[in-house]
């Protein structure tokens, strides 16, 4: 087992937060944020969503860290060191294999992203193209989708390779900032087309009559999701940090930078969506069905759609690398795998698993699952993200809530902290309100999928 002293550190203090940012911000803020807001009524998800990430992502985020900080190990080494003996390392097992089946239709869906560089060219230069049949043509054949996941996730592997620091860190820094520029543009683009004001009271005015336990399960999914929790990916990335960088402070940053650019994103697409005449439940293929169309209508429309799916595949990319980060790093502590051993063989067997989410759309497309009637890659979406994320920020709540104890994770957590101070209010969120609404919006939210 590697030591915590031989184990990388973030090089810089603004490293974490770039990292971590990195990690959150992607598909999850960009693809899947607005197709849920569409799928799920609008503004009413809004409002829950935003409700979740200040309840639940936000102290789920900090525990998180608190948990990689304090060990310096993978999430299973991290369990084992604060528990030892006890099966609690099965949590960070539960995160190593989600991360593992999120990561397999990331790559897809990043894959339809790293396509779509060149086929916007395609949908913003074709006079009366129909925007959503490029995508279904895309999706549906066969081999061409499966080349751009393998694409993806030799990229990602690449990286992984390379080292925390060198590899990760490098990426975000540029990234970041060109993606607010382009949303920013994208939307001043948007909000000015003729109908946008619909797209606009859509997305802001809430309309709770259509909300159900399903909306809550979406939303709480999609707080896990877009914020990288529950499956050790920030418990990794906390692993490397050192003593004297502040967590809760850094927490709030990632937190709102993640927020911040999913709500930038909702306001590129909505005002659109109506004033386009697409319908917002569109589903996974809502952002590259309307954002090309908007592109259309703009000068240099082309050149901003490439520049805009070359950013967006970077966010994917800066995202994929944490979650194959994590299942690398258990195999290197626990495994005594070395790095490069442990991204290549991990990263095929992940881009074979994928495989039956990307033919879903193909060869496998009249495969539903059972009770969910979904498509393949959003029956992997749907357990990933609706079962598995929040049980194990459930879990790893509960275990720093009653078996490490708030009192030591708070002790660990305000070290160094300067700008927010952990005290009674995140041990009562951890040990009541997490579990609590978790559990209840679950075991309802399942019920009600399964009931019809
Ligand atoms: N947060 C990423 C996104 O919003 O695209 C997806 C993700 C990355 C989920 C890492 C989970 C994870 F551990």
């Amino acid at each position: 087992m590697q030591s915590p002293i031989e184990r990388e550190s973030w090089a810089t203090r603004v490293g974490f937060i770039l990292a971590a940012s990195g990690s959150a911000v992607g598909l999850g803020n960009i693809w899947r944020f607005p197709y849920m807001t569409g799928e799920h009524g609008g503004a009413a998800f809004l409002i829950i969503y935003l409700v979740a990430i200040i309840l639940i992502g936000y102290p789920v985020m900090v525990n998180e860290i608190i948990v990689g900080r304090k060990t310096n190990r993978n999430p299973i080494g991290a369990f084992k060191a604060l528990a030892p003996n006890t099966p609690w390392w099965l949590v960070g097992a539960l995160g190593v294999f989600t991360g593992f089946v999120i990561l397999s239709y990331y790559s897809v869906v990043a894959g339809w992203s790293l396509a779509y560089v060149y086929k916007v060219v395609i949908a913003t230069t074709t006079a009366d193209v129909e925007h959503a049949d490029v995508f279904v043509g895309h999706i549906t054949s066969v081999w061409e989708p499966i080349f751009w996941h393998a694409v993806f996730m030799a990229l990602t592997v690449g990286i992984i390779a390379g080292g925390v620091v060198r590899g990760i860190q490098k990426w975000v820094t540029v990234l970041m900032p060109a993606i607010i520029i382009l949303l920013v543009i994208l939307i001043i683009r948007a909000v000015t087309l003729p109908g946008a004001g619909e797209g606009l009271s859509y997305y802001l005015r809430p309309d709770f009559g259509e909300v159900t336990s399903r909306t809550f399960l979406a939303a709480i999914a999609q707080a896990f999701f877009t914020l990288s929790l529950g499956m050790g990916a920030i418990i990794t990335y906390g692993s490397y940090l050192r003593g004297r960088h502040e967590i809760p402070g850094n927490a709030a940053s990632v937190v709102g930078i993640d927020t911040g650019i999913a709500i930038l994103a909702g306001f590129a697409i909505f005002p659109a969506i109506f004033a386009l005449g697409f319908s917002p439940a569109a589903g996974p293929g809502l952002v590259f069905i309307t954002l090309p169309a908007v592109f259309a209508e703009m000068p240099l429309g082309t050149l901003f759609g490439i520049m805009f799916f070359v950013l967006l595949s970077f966010a994917a990319l800066t995202s994929a690398i944490s979650l194959l980060e994590v299942v690398t790093a258990w195999l290197i502590d626990e495994k005594g795998w070395t790095r490069k051993q442990s991204a290549i063989v991990m990263g095929i067997i992940i881009f074979t698993v994928g495989l039956p989410a990307t033919l879903g759309y193909s060869v496998l497309s009249g495969v539903t699952f059972p009770g969910l009637g979904t498509d393949l890659l959003d029956t992997y979406d749907w357990f990933a993200n609706s079962i598995f994320l929040p049980l194990g920020g459930l879990l790893t709540a509960i275990f720093v809530g009653y078996i490490w104890g708030t009192k030591n994770a708070i002790e660990e957590g305000n070290r160094n902290a300067r700008f927010i101070k952990l005290g009674n209010w995140w041990g009562f969120l951890i040990r009541y309100v997490v579990p609590v609404l978790i559990g209840v919006i679950m075991i309802m939210g399942i019920y009600d999928t399964f009931s019809g």
